[in-house]
């Protein structure tokens, strides 16, 4: 009788509730394919229109540099700052059909929360040290469309958080964090809010103890 509730104890699977609110983890992989040469090939169509996003953010005398947005989901393509007016896809969509299908595809429509994003950071630009909220947990999910050497997404006391072009990560932005773009360069991430499938969460957490082959 012991031995069958054990065996039971042994077989369950940390939950994707468990790993958002009380793993600590600052981030996590996500185990996702991104179709990053579509998504590029659509942000070319659209780039011109993307906007300087936080540009009056400062530290002590310094300043975001080469910071650029442009909303696919949200209150309209250059809105890129939070909003609690009504979102939905925005007049980029037409141009972004591959992208879009792939975030109802991966998160499905009824999960998102928030705005889905491009986010540009120039050649030699810098997002200065921020932390986006006090309460802890695994959230927002930055996805590095493009991701140059050179180019480096900083923690603090967490380190360098390992994008490279093709990767997903859910991240605790309660956490300080910074970016430095030292290469020549653009680096292309978007950026989703909302609710991730929790099988995603669940296997992408059990890649960091049993990793693919
Ligand atoms: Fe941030």
């Amino acid at each position: 009788m012991t031995n069958t509730i054990l065996q039971k104890l042994m077989s369950q699977r940390p939950s994707a509730d468990w790993i958002i609110n009380q793993s600590g983890l600052p981030y996590l992989a996500l185990d996702l394919d991104v179709p990053t040469k579509d998504i590029l090939k659509e942000w070319n169509v659209v780039k011109h229109m993307a906007v300087e996003h936080r540009d009056s953010d400062t530290l002590l005398a310094y300043k975001n540099q080469g910071w650029l947005s442009l909303t696919l989901f949200g209150v309209s393509a250059n809105v890129t700052t939070a909003s609690d007016d009504r979102h939905d896809w925005t007049q980029i969509k037409d141009q972004c059909k591959i992208t879009s299908q792939w975030f109802e595809d991966t998160f499905r429509k009824d999960n998102f929360k928030g705005r889905i994003r491009f986010m540009l950071l120039e050649p030699g630009g810098h997002i200065l040290p921020h932390k986006d909220r006090e309460a802890k947990g695994l959230s927002e999910i930055n996805i590095a469309i493009s991701n140059p050497d050179d180019c480096y997404f900083y923690m603090e006391n967490r380190g360098t958080i390992p994008f490279k072009q093709g990767s997903a990560f859910m991240l605790d932005l309660s956490n300080r964090h910074w970016v430095v773009n030292d290469s020549s360069e653009p680096r292309l991430h978007m950026i989703y809010h909302g609710r991730v499938p929790e099988n995603i969460i669940e296997r992408s957490y059990e890649n960091l103890y049993y990793p693919k082959k």
